[in-house]
């Protein structure tokens, strides 16, 4: 079996060099990355786990874990960190939680026996103390979609807050005056500070009232049954903002079946730009840079992987309007 020496010696390079090239980490001339493949080529060489630990891994695949794959928000997301994870060499293992945190313990307890290098998580469900176990465990984390106060997590959010003001406003200018908000799960900052942001825009106001604002869980099923409580409370509301496009295709449903016309006598906004493209009305959303999360999220894993302490803090990407049919009339 040829080792990483064996191509080193007959590529004229050192060690480092050939782990350098083969982790895709750090410096190495075009010519030594040319003549490294050729040798690895002829010496069918395959990399062992000496090469991986030169570059800090363990076992090159690292965990996601989400709450559900079916949420088309997730998929994008996915693709993006196992593109960027392909490009560090890195396999990913995918893990849906279902919102059920005994499932995602025991997600948590596989990786963790399965060595893992590192864990990305957004998840409904997770508490501060999980994550600090598997630190304790050497195993580096990144979250998103949630901040915990504890320094030590690095997380990565949108502007959730701006984008909650940003739907009303947008509501607002296309000439709604009682405006309903269906509200994510209460247990992530994301959601909470997309229905802050609601508030806040909606407050001093003479129509604004907190019965305007529905209980969720980011599913279209969920949109739906609290569209249809919110209609039945408040039957003249004219513009809703549902905290993701899944609980907005939902209101969508429930205002069609109850014959009411979007846009012209309601208006629905939504939130993460999934891009729902066959809703009819076309929906309006808060668009999240999902695909930059995503290789964002794998980068800075990457960068507590290996000790670089530079990228460690939490980030925060902006969101932008994307207005469609189901605003615009
Ligand atoms: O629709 C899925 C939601 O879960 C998104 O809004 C995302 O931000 C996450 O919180």
């Amino acid at each position: 079996m040829p080792t990483i020496k064996d191509v080193s010696k007959l590529a004229g390079v050192s060690v480092a060099t050939v782990s350098r090239y083969l982790n895709k980490n750090g410096y190495v001339s075009k010519e030594a990355a040319e003549t490294i493949a050729e040798v690895i080529e002829k010496l069918n060489y395959r990399p062992n786990n000496i090469a991986r630990s030169l570059a800090g891994m363990k076992t090159a695949t690292i965990g996601l874990m989400v709450p559900d794959i079916l949420n088309p928000f997730f998929p994008e997301l996915a693709r993006s960190i196992e593109d960027a994870a392909n490009e560090y060499g890195y396999t990913v293992m995918l893990c849906n939680t279902d919102n059920d945190s005994a499932k995602e313990q025991k997600y948590i307890d596989t990786l963790i026996q399965k060595q893992v290098d590192g864990i990305i998580i957004s998840s409904y469900t997770i508490k501060p103390e999980h994550l600090t176990g598997l630190q304790k465990q050497s195993i580096p984390v990144v979250l998103m979609d949630n901040v915990f106060s504890s320094d030590s997590i690095v997380s990565l959010t949108v502007e959730n807050r701006q984008g909650g003001e940003l739907a009303v406003q947008h509501l607002l200018e296309r000439g709604c005056s009682k405006i309903a908000h269906i509200c994510g799960p209460l247990s992530i900052t994301s959601s909470r500070d997309r229905t802050a942001g609601f508030e806040h825009a909606c407050r001093g106001t003479d129509w604004f009232t907190p019965s305007l604002i529905g209980y969720s869980d980011f599913t279209v099923k969920g949109g739906y049954t609290a569209m249809m409580d919110l209609l039945a409370l408040h039957p003249n509301l004219d513009g809703v903002f549902a905290s993701n496009d899944l609980m907005a295709a939902g209101a969508l449903k429930a205002l069609q079946e109850t014959d009411h016309k979007v846009p012209q006598d309601v208006k629905v906004i939504g939130f993460d730009g999934i891009g729902l493209e066959m809703l009819n009305p076309e929906l309006s959303t808060i668009a999240q840079p999902i695909y930059k999360l995503g290789k964002t999220a794998m980068d800075s894993l990457i960068g507590l992987i290996r000790k670089e302490s530079d990228i460690m803090t939490d980030q925060v990407f902006p969101v932008t309007l994307h207005a469609k049919q189901s605003t615009m009339n």
